[in-house]
């Protein structure tokens, strides 16, 4: 009841007080300070309350003693509570640790917005142990969380990262646009909208556009969201995710694969060259060792044989692409064949035997999608292969998908033939090689699935900030 009438006030005498975040608070030594953020931990004893703040770029551990930890408020404070504090900072004692290796000891501070108490506390509605759906119906929350908070932190240092690495290799930004009236991976996994009485779809890929950039800005890249309404409930693919592609002009494909390589290790080494970014992979995945160059290249057929010779098979189709099942209903399994897609389960078995990353390059063209340029003749049964590559790496697989493209006007036709594709919508990409054709070629990286490989998440939806997967778009 006492405690109800204390009114805090701040000592006019007190030095002002410098407004900081939590990450600049180093120089402050011994100045006071104000920081505003939220509460994350609450401890309470003896009639000290000790607070670990959160303000987004740190934790700060904070004391309140005497007067201000008897307030009404200081005595009803609860977790995730907004609030003020205003004190000096002082480096921990000797064998003492805390966040930054100092404390702040408040003298005057404030509640900005309250949490709520009892039934609806944060404890009550959240915790990190939950249930994966209601994690997901909470993801609002979940970010609040250190390992998540930091997932997503890291997530933009790698964006960064990437950016720098690609502006030091002379590919220039743009932003395509997310709405289209053209399929880049097949109509299957196109996402269709009403646009103004005609379709239009959520773009799969911005790579035709990148492609009309080159006479124009030369060698480009952007970070755009891609969209493939994918029935996939794997972790690793989402409905939608950030794509990261480039295209570069007058290359040849072994170029192609010698950039992506260049990319990643430069933005692995920006990366682990930065305190922060160093420390948040140390936190997440401290096993981490950045991949040594040159990448292992297997081709294709090599890796079917590979396949074969470590018994790792797949699941035997009928020609509809249904599984073939025994009179018990277990799948049966065969070897693989050259024709066969390296299916999820048998493309992370390699990657993670190999250990290592692999470019696996050289796909049946019946595999891949009509842009990819030929390789030079056929193999056994007349097999054609394209200048095609997939950078796998373990844990993940899948990261990089990149190729050639068709540069001859006429190839290009033929292949839209081939594919049952109608030319008329792709005319402004066919005038590509109709006006001053050449080789060229790019790659699409998945940002979701390089960060589950950077920060070892077991799920792709762990790597976005607000995932969507068949079914959630919420929140
Ligand atoms: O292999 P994909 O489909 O290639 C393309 O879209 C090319 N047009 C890119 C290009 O050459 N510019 O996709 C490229 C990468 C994959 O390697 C994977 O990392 C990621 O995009 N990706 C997905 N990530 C999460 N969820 C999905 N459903 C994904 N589909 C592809």
């Amino acid at each position: 009841e006492e405690s109800k009438k204390i009114v805090l006030v701040e000592d006019p005498s007190l030095p002002k007080s410098i407004r900081t975040k939590i990450n600049k608070l180093l120089p402050l030594r011994s100045k006071r300070v104000h920081v505003s953020g939220w509460i994350h931990r609450l401890r309470q004893q003896k009639g000290i309350i000790f607070i670990v703040l959160r303000d987004g770029t740190g934790y700060l551990q904070a004391v309140l003693s005497g007067q201000t930890s008897q307030t009404y408020e200081a005595l009803t404070l609860t977790l995730e509570s907004s609030i003020e504090l205003t004190g000096t900072l002082q480096e921990v004692p000797e064998g003492k640790t805390a966040p930054g290796g100092h404390e702040l000891i408040v003298d005057y501070w404030k509640v900005l917005g309250a949490a709520p108490s009892g039934e609806e506390a944060f404890a009550n509605r959240f915790n990190e142990k939950s249930d994966p759906s209601i994690l997901a119906e909470l993801r609002h929350f979940v970010i609040r969380g250190e390992t998540a908070s930091s997932v997503l932190r890291l997530r933009s240092h790698l964006m960064s990262a990437f950016r720098a690495s690609l502006v030091e290799a002379n590919l220039l930004e743009v932003t395509p646009p997310c709405l289209v009236q053209t399929s880049v991976e097949g109509g299957a996994t196109l996402f269709a909208l009403k646009y103004y009485g005609q379709t239009a779809y959520l773009t799969q890929s911005s790579q035709l556009y990148l492609e009309t950039c080159l006479p124009s800005l030369g060698d480009v890249f952007c970070v755009q969201e891609s969209f493939r309404a994918e029935n996939s409930h794997t972790r690793r693919h989402l409905s939608e995710y950030t794509h990261l592609e480039g295209e570069l002009a007058f290359i040849t494909f072994d170029d192609l694969m010698t950039h992506i390589e260049s990319i990643i290790c430069s933005t692995v080494d920006k990366l682990l060259a930065d305190s922060e970014s160093a420390a948040l992979i140390k936190q997440l995945n401290p096993k981490f060792t950045p991949p040594s160059r040159p990448f292992k290249r297997l081709a294709y057929t090599d890796a079917i044989a590979w396949l074969n010779e470590h018994g790792i098979q797949h699941e035997a189709e009928d020609a509809e692409g249904n599984f073939i099942r025994d009179a018990t209903g277990k799948p049966i399994m065969v070897d693989h064949a050259v024709g066969d897609d390296i299916a999820e389960a048998a493309e992370r078995r390699m990657t993670d035997i190999l250990g290592v990353p692999v470019f696996l390059y050289g796909f049946p063209a019946e595999l891949k999608a009509f842009y990819m340029k030929r390789m030079p003749g056929t193999g056994e049964g007349g097999k054609v292969f394209t200048e095609s590559c997939d950078l796998l790496m373990p844990g993940v697989g899948e990261i990089v998908g990149g190729s050639m493209r068709i540069a001859d006007h006429d190839e290009l036709l033929a292949a839209y033939k081939r594919e049952g594709i109608d030319p008329t919508s792709y005319y402004w990409f066919t005038d590509q090689r109709k006006y001053g054709t050449c080789e060229h070629g790019g790659y699409g990286l998945g940002v979701e699935r390089f960060l589950a490989w950077l920060a070892d998440r077991y799920t792709v939806r762990d790597c976005s900030l607000y995932p969507r997967w068949p079914g959630r778009a919420t929140p």
